[in-house]
């Protein structure tokens, strides 16, 4: 199948009223694979996203032997092959992580103490992102990886690994889930202090499964080399995914907006907190638990005037992947938006901040770059523009919310992206009323 490689989107005055739910979420479908791979029997896991990204660990994992098979969309049954070593073949294996970070991360925790040699690629721009922070984390508990220069390709050595006491600099989950994951192969307790307040994932579903595990904000502490038996989840749909309907239904008059069954974990709803402070009429109900993780109703009125805020560096972690649409929100609102201690975004599938200023730059909108974050002035009105993503599914994305939320027509190329993490956007906002229209059809935007 070709990939589309540009859109064309018109904003409408009114969307239909949508019910939806949205694709299972990304960090969840990755962390359940891999923690199903290592349990001892078969799991059996309903919403797994097949997007790119999760697809490619998909493969990553049948690459090392585990048996996974397809029963029909997003339903998987994994084999365990336990937490003890794995017998891999002799020689190099080249396993291909694509766009994702969140895999290539993962692992390095997961293979660093499993015996065999390996060899980690991506694409353009996941061979651009940061290694070297998985690289040195997990040097203490002996694990032997090599970056290239601090980016992919990654080479690891399977050893021996240790416990240790590992404090994390950076506020990062998968670097948190890359030392957990190496922390089952290391006998006796790691334990991880610093930044630790980022989505906890992981240590929800170690728990689930009854690993000894404890953490808090402060510490976190987990014993090595337990066996676990596999237990079958369903995975919430994606807050991420429901972030982009979210923030245009809010901008849109009159629309009416519910997103079912969505994980509301609360390191990931930084963006319900952020709308509900400018001003939107948010809601969450149905309040129910699926396992490990929280989940809920979401809905959304459109039309109520918002105002710009000053986001408290608290909220950045839990609203990270949010920022792009969220600045459309910001653009949309009366006054000054002021987001800082973002310096994690310029490390993304492209450098979000000059991407996401660039963006709204040119749909008219007065926006700033600064060191580890961006200011907008808001309310000013969009113009018709053309945006490149840079090969960022969430810039592409945030670019279709602004067409709708400015009511403007707006050119995105380099669209291809958006089947890393939800290829079903454009069927749901094209069934919501947003209007996607050819390259030839007429067309009033300055290149
Ligand atoms: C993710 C963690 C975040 C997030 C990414 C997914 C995860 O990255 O931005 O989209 O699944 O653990 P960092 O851990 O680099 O902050």
């Amino acid at each position: 199948m070709l990939k589309q490689e540009r859109w064309v989107v018109q904003g409408v005055a009114s969307l239909r009223p949508l019910d939806v739910s949205v694709p299972g979420d990304k960090s969840i479908s990755h962390r359940a694979l891999i923690f199903a791979a290592l349990a001892d029997g078969i799991t059996h896991l309903s919403g797994v996203l097949e997007s790119e990204d999760c697809l490619h660990t998909v493969a990553a994992l049948r690459q090392l032997g585990v048996s996974i098979t397809v029963s029909s969309a997003g339903n998987y049954t994994i084999q365990g092959r336990g937490v003890g070593a794995w017998v891999i073949p002799a020689g190099v294996h080249t396993i291909d992580c694509g766009n994702s970070g969140t895999l290539m991360r993962l692992l390095c925790g997961l293979l660093a103490g499993q015996p065999g040699q390996f060899c980690l690629v991506g694409d353009t721009s996941l061979s651009k992102r940061p290694m070297d922070r998985v690289a040195n984390l997990l040097a203490p508990m002996g694990a032997q990886i090599r970056t290239t220069e601090g980016h992919a390709p990654v080479w690891i050595e399977g050893s021996a690994l240790t416990s240790a006491d590992i404090t994390l600099s950076i506020p990062s989950a998968q670097l948190k889930t890359a030392v957990l994951l190496a922390a089952l192969r290391a006998p006796g307790v790691t334990t991880l202090r610093g930044a630790l307040a980022t989505r906890d994932h992981s240590e929800r579903w170690l728990q689930y499964i009854g690993y000894p595990i404890t953490y808090d904000q402060a510490q976190l502490s987990m014993t090595g080399c337990v066996s676990f038996q596999a237990r079958d989840m369903a995975i919430p749909g994606d807050f991420s995914h429901a972030a982009f309907l979210m923030v245009a239904a809010a901008l849109t008059s009159g629309t009416h907006l519910t997103i079912r069954g969505v994980g509301v974990n609360p390191y990931r709803t930084g963006l319900i907190v952020a709308l509900k402070s400018m001003g939107a009429m948010v809601t969450c109900e149905n309040e129910a638990d699926w396992g490990a993780e929280p989940v809920a109703t979401i809905r959304v009125t459109g039309g109520a005037p918002l105002k710009g805020v000053v986001v408290p560096p608290e909220w950045v972690s839990n609203l990270i992947d949010e920022l792009p649409v969220f600045a459309i929100a910001a653009a949309a609102a009366e006054g000054r938006t002021v987001v800082t201690e973002a310096v994690e975004l310029r490390v993304k599938e492209s450098d979000r901040i000059v991407a996401l200023v660039r963006l709204l730059k040119n749909l008219g909108i007065q926006a700033v770059e600064t060191a580890a974050g961006f200011e907008v002035i808001g309310g000013g009105g969009f113009r018709s523009g053309t945006v490149d993503s840079l090969g960022d599914h969430r810039i592409a994305m945030s670019a279709v919310v602004a067409a709708q939320v400015g009511q403007i027509r707006v050119r995105v190329n380099n669209v291809a992206c958006v089947a890393t993490s939800f290829p079903d956007f454009r069927d749901i906002l094209d069934q919501w009323g947003v209007v996607f229209s050819e390259e030839n059809s007429r067309c009033n935007i300055s290149q």
